[in-house]
C-alpha cells in the first residue's frame, strides 16, 4: 500500500504528538512493507509568523495533492487579540473547507486502565465506547452573515444548514452506526431553533433508509446531561458543528483525558485526520504532552485512507497494552502513581512502536 501523507503539524504541543504520529505509522510501513511518503508544510501560528497567513498557499497545494492530512494542532496566546479571519484557528478552517470533509468522526473510547482517571465512576465509564459524527463544514463556523460591528455594538454569527448538508452527515452517521450497535442519537436544539427544526426532520427522512438503525432525538443540554451520567448507553451520536465541538471535548471526561481523542474527517477530496485536542500552549515543548490520541488518529488514517484494518487495529491494541502494562503521560495520572510509570510525549511514543511491533510480529507467525 502507498500513502502520500501531508503532515502540518502547526503549534504548541503539535510537532511534539504528531512526531510521535508519523514514527508509529513509519514502524507500521516497516513492518508490512507499505510505502508511505511523508511530506511537511507549515499551519495556524507559525505560519502566519513565517509567511503571513495562516494557511499558506503551497500547503494547500500538497494537502489536496496528498491522499491524507495529519494535523496537530493551531493555536496561541500571541494570537489572542486577532480578528477570527486573522488567527491561526481561521487556517485551520480554511483547510477544513478546501478538502471538504464535512463528517468528522470522533470516536471516544474508555480505556478500562484510564478509569480511574475520570472523575466519573468506573462503573459509569467502564466500557463506554461512543463515536461522534460531528457536521464540520456548516453551522456558525461557516454561515453568513457574520460580523462584529464595532460602531453599533453588535456581532451576530449565522447558524445556517441547508437539507443536502444534513442528509449527506446524517447518511455516513446512520452507515456507521449500521456496522456498530445499530443506534443513532442525533443531538439539536428543535426546542428553540428552526435551523435544529430542519436538522431532525432531514434526520427522520434519512432514517427511513436505514431500518435497522434506533434513532432517537436529544436536546443538546439534556445531552451534555446524560453523557456523564450515562455514556455507555450511545452509540453513534450525529450533531451539527458547534454542538459537536462541546460534546466531544465534553467526552474527554469519559475517556479520562483529551490527550486520548482521535479524529478523522471524510466525505470530501481528502480526508483530513486531527486529534481533537488543541495546541495546549500550558505544556507546549515540555515533553508533558500525551500522543496517544495522534499516534490513534494515525490509526484511523490506516483504516480510512490506507484501508489498513488490521495495522490499524494494531495500533488501538498496542495502545490498550501500554496502558494495561502501567505507562502513562502526566495526564493520565490522578493522585496515586503506584504501579505505574509515567513517560513523556517521546518516551510514550516509543513504548507504543515497540508494543506494535510485537503485536505485527506475533500476527505473522
Ligand atoms: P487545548 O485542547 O489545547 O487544551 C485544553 C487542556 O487540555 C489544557 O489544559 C491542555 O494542557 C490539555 N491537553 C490538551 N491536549 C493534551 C495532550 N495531548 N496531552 C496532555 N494534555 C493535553 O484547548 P485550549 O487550551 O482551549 O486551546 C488552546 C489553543 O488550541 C487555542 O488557540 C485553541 O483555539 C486551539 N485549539 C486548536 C485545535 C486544533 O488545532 N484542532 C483544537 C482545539 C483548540
Ligand atoms: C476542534 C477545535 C476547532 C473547532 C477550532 C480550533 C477551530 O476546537 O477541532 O475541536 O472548533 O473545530
Ligand atoms: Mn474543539
Amino acid at each position: 500500500m502507498k500513502l502520500k501523507i501531508l503532515v502540518t503539524a502547526g503549534d504548541g504541543i503539535g510537532p511534539e504528538v504528531t512526531t510521535e504520529a508519523v514514527a508509529a505509522l513509519k514502524e507500521i510501513a516497516a513492518l508490512g512493507g507499505h510505502e508511505f511518503a511523508f511530506a511537511e508544510k507549515r499551519i495556524g501560528g507559525v505560519a502566519i509568523v513565517q509567511d503571513g497567513t495562516p494557511l499558506p498557499a503551497d500547503t494547500l497545494e500538497a494537502a489536496l495533492a496528498s491522499d491524507a492530512v495529519l494535523l496537530g494542532a493551531v493555536g496561541g496566546n500571541e494570537f489572542n487579540s486577532l480578528p477570527p479571519d486573522k488567527r491561526p484557528e481561521a487556517g485551520l478552517l480554511q483547510i477544513r473547507a478546501a478538502l471538504g470533509g464535512f463528517a468528522n468522526l470522533r470516536p471516544a473510547f474508555a480505556f478500562k486502565e484510564l478509569a480511574v482517571n475520570s472523575p466519573l465512576k468506573a462503573e459509569i465509564v467502564d466500557g463506554a465506547d461512543v463515536l461522534f459524527v460531528r457536521e464540520l463544514l456548516g453551522g456558525l463556523y461557516f454561515g453568513r452573515p457574520r460580523e462584529w460591528n464595532q460602531s453599533s455594538g453588535e456581532a451576530w454569527n449565522t447558524m445556517r444548514y441547508t437539507r443536502d448538508e444534513v442528509a449527506r452527515v446524517a447518511r455516513i452517521a446512520f452507515e456507521l452506526a449500521s456496522k456498530r450497535r445499530k443506534k443513532l442519537t442525533s443531538v439539536d436544539k428543535a426546542n428553540v431553533l428552526e435551523v435544529s427544526q430542519l436538522w431532525r426532520a432531514t434526520v427522520n427522512e434519512v432514517a427511513k433508509e436505514f431500518p435497522g438503525v434506533t434513532v432517537e432525538h436529544q436536546y443538546v443540554d439534556a445531552m451534555a446531561m446524560h453523557l456523564m451520567n450515562r455514556p455507555r448507553d450511545f452509540d453513534v451520536v450525529l450533531t451539527e458543528n458547534l454542538f459537536g465541538d462541546i460534546l466531544s471535548d465534553e467526552s474527554a471526561v469519559i475517556t479520562g483525558s483529551l490527550g486520548m481523542l482521535p479524529s478523522a474527517t471524510i466525505g470530501g477530496k481528502v480526508n483530513l485526520y486531527e486529534p481533537v485536542h488543541g495546541s495546549a500552549p500550558d505544556i507546549a515543548g515540555k515533553g508533558l504532552a500525551n500522543p496517544l490520541g495522534a499516534i490513534l488518529t494515525g490509526a484511523l488514517i490506516l483504516r480510512h485512507s490506507g484501508g489498513l484494518e488490521a495495522e490499524a487495529a494494531a495500533i488501538e491494541s498496542a495502545v490498550r497494552k501500554v496502558l494495561e502494562r502501567g505507562f502513562r503521560t502526566p495526564d493520565l495520572v490522578r493522585g496515586n502513581t503506584q504501579g505505574l510509570t509515567v513517560l513523556s510525549t517521546k518516551e510514550m511514543g516509543a513504548k507504543v512502536r515497540e508494543t506494535v511491533k510485537e503485536k505485527l510480529l506475533a500476527l505473522s507467525h
